[in-house]
C-alpha cells in the first residue's frame, strides 16, 4: 500500500512497501523519486492518474532493510536536507554502479564509519602536527611598488623559490670563493717555491672556470672576457669551439639568426647555424687564412728549438698573436691564466691541424703535458672553486682535475642537463662528491638553467661588484 506523507521540511515523501521516497522529478503525468536514505540507490516512479490514483514501478533495488527492520543510526537521509526535492534528471541513475548498493555495509566497517563522520585515517593524514622551521627562511619576491631596481630584485631571488633560490645560493657560493681567494694564505702554506707549471700567482683560492663552446658563440663570451681581462679566474677549460670562434670574432662578425632558419636553405647561402646565431662560413675562411702561418711557426720552432707544444699552449701563443682586448684568450695570455681544451681537434681548429698536416707535416700537440698542467693547478692550490657552465667534456674535465686533491671547496654548476640519463652532464653535485670531485663539506650549488640568462647576472652580482678586489 503506498501512501504520501511530508517530510519535517514539508515536503512530500512517497511511504511505499515499508521505503520513504523523496521527490527525483517529474517529466510529464511521470514523477520519479529516489530513496530517502542517502546512500541507497532505491528508485521508485509513479504515474499520476487523475490527481487519485498512481501506479508504482520500483526500478533498483534498496542496499537496507525496510523502515522498522533496521537499525535506525545507521544511514543519513535526505531529511535534513533543504533542497532534498532534486530536479536534476542524472541524478536518479548516478549511483547505481556505486559501492553503497553493496548490502552488507554493516559490515564494511570503512563504509558504515564514514556514514557519520570522516575516517579518522583521512582525519589524522591532513592534521598532522607541524615541527616549528627554526631559523626558517620565508617565502617572497619582489614588489615592484618599489619601482624597477634590478639589483633588489635580483636580491629577492634566494628567497623566491626553485630556481630562483638557487641563483641566490650561486651568487653567495661564488662570493665565498672570491673572499677566500683574497684572504691570506697561511703561513704553512706559503711555499718558498712556486711549483705552479703554469706559474700562476698563488692565491688563497684558485677558480676553475669551464664552459661550453656555444657560450664563446654567444654573448657571454664579453662576461668571459671581462673575467679574463680583470685576472679573475685562474684556470679555465673549454671545448674547441670555445676557443676558435673568439679568435674568430675578431677576424668576422656572428650574426644573430633563428631556430627555425632552414638548414637546407642556410647551407645554399654558406651561413652556418649555431642555436639562433649564424657564423658566415667565410669567417672560417679567414680564420684559416689567420692560423695557418701560426701553425708553420710553432712547427718550426718545434724543431728549431725543441718546444714541446701543448693544447694550452697553443692557446696561449694564439691568444699572444690575435692581440686583440675583445679576445678573451689575449687576456689570458697577458695574466697567464692557462686555458686547456684537451679535445682541441673537434672543431675548425682541428679542420686546421688535419689541413696543416697535410701542406707542412710534422706539428705535435701533447695533451700528456697538458694534463700534469691542468692537474697541477688543483693538487698544489691552497682551496679550490669550480665554476662550470654547460656539461660534456668541461664538466668533467674541471671536476676530474678537483678529483686529485680530494674534492674542490666551492662549486657552481649551471647546466640544462638532467640526472635521470645518468650522464655526466647531468650529474648533480652531490655525484661529484661520491667521487671525491668535491669535498664533502663543501655547499655546491646547481642552477638548473640556460647560461646566457644567468651568467651574466651571476657576475653582476659577484666579480663585477667586487672587481676592486682584484685590482
Ligand atoms: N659553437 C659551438 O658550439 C661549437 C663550435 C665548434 C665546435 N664545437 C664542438 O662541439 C662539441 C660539443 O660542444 P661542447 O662540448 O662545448 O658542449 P655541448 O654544446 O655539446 O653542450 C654540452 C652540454 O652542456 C649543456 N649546455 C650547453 N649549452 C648550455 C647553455 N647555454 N646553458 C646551459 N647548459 C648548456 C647541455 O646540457 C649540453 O648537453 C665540442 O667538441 C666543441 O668543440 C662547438
Amino acid at each position: 500500500m503506498a501512501s504520501y506523507t511530508l517530510s519535517q521540511m514539508g515536503k512530500t515523501k512517497l511511504c511505499f512497501e515499508g521505503f520513504q521516497y523523496v521527490k527525483n522529478k517529474v517529466r510529464g503525468d511521470k514523477t520519479y523519486w529516489r530513496c530517502s536514505k542517502r546512500i541507497c540507490g532505491g528508485r521508485a516512479i509513479t504515474e499520476d492518474n487523475a490527481g487519485e490514483l498512481f501506479d508504482i514501478k520500483t526500478t533498483k533495488e534498496h542496499c537496507h532493510l525496510p523502515e522498522g527492520e533496521e537499525d535506525e543510526d545507521d544511514m543519513d537521509d535526505y531529511e535534513s536536507d533543504d533542497d532534498f526535492e532534486m530536479d536534476v534528471s542524472f541524478h536518479s541513475d548516478v549511483h547505481q554502479d556505486t559501492p553503497f548498493r553493496d548490502k552488507n555495509l554493516k559490515d564494511n566497517p570503512l563504509m558504515a564509519n564514514s556514514l557519520k563522520e570522516a575516517p579518522s585515517l583521512a582525519v589524522d593524514a591532513v592534521h598532522v602536527k607541524s615541527n616549528p622551521i627554526l631559523d626558517g627562511v620565508t617565502v617572497k619576491g619582489y614588489d615592484f611598488n618599489k619601482g624597477v631596481d634590478y639589483e633588489a630584485l635580483l636580491k629577492t631571488y634566494y628567497r623566491c623559490g626553485f630556481q630562483a633560490t638557487n641563483f641566490g645560493k650561486a651568487v653567495e657560493e661564488i662570493n665565498r670563493m672570491i673572499t677566500k681567494k683574497h684572504e691570506e694564505i697561511p703561513a704553512d702554506k706559503q711555499d718558498k717555491l712556486n711549483l705552479n707549471p703554469c706559474g700562476r700567482e698563488k692565491t688563497n683560492c684558485t677558480i676553475f672556470l669551464g664552459y661550453t663552446s656555444n657560450l664563446i658563440s654567444s654573448g657571454v663570451r664579453e662576461v668571459i672576457r671581462y673575467l679574463a681581462e680583470h685576472n679573475m679566474v685562474d684556470c679555465i677549460v673549454t671545448t674547441a669551439g670555445g676557443i676558435e670562434e673568439d679568435f674568430i670574432k675578431c677576424l668576422a662578425h656572428t650574426y644573430l639568426g633563428d631556430f627555425s632558419l632552414k638548414g637546407a636553405e642556410l647551407r645554399e647561402k654558406g651561413l652556418n647555424r649555431i642555436g639562433n646565431l649564424l657564423v658566415p662560413n667565410d669567417n672560417y675562411c679567414k680564420f684559416e687564412d689567420w692560423i695557418m702561418p701560426i701553425l708553420d711557426q710553432l712547427l718550426k720552432e718545434q724543431n728549431d728549438e725543441g718546444i714541446v707544444w701543448t693544447p694550452s699552449k697553443l692557446i696561449h701563443r694564439l691568444g699572444k698573436e690575435i692581440d686583440h682586448p675583445e679576445s678573451v684568450y689575449y687576456w689570458a695570455y697577458k695574466n697567464n691564466i692557462p686555458v686547456f681544451c684537451p679535445a682541441i681537434t673537434d672543431g675548425s681548429l682541428g679542420d686546421m691541424l688535419y689541413f696543416h698536416s697535410y701542406k707542412n707535416p710534422g706539428l705535435v700537440l701533447d695533451i700528456i703535458e697538458d694534463i700534469r698542467r691542468i692537474n697541477s693547478q688543483a693538487v698544489l692550490a691552497i682551496n679550490t672553486g669550480m665554476i662550470i657552465l654547460g656539461g660534456g667534456l668541461v664538466k668533467h674535465h674541471t671536476c676530474n682535475a678537483n678529483l686529485m686533491r680530494n674534492g674542490a671547496d666551492y662549486s657552481v654548476y649551471i647546466n640544462t642537463a638532467s640526472e635521470f640519463d645518468g650522464s655526466d652532464s647531468g650529474a648533480s653535485p652531490d655525484e661529484a662528491v661520491s667521487w671525491g670531485k668535491i669535498k664533502k663539506t663543501a655547499t655546491p650549488v646547481k642552477l638548473c638553467s640556460e647560461a646566457t640568462l644567468v651568467f651574466p647576472l651571476i657576475v653582476a652580482e659577484t666579480f663585477a661588484k667586487r672587481e676592486m678586489e682584484f685590482k
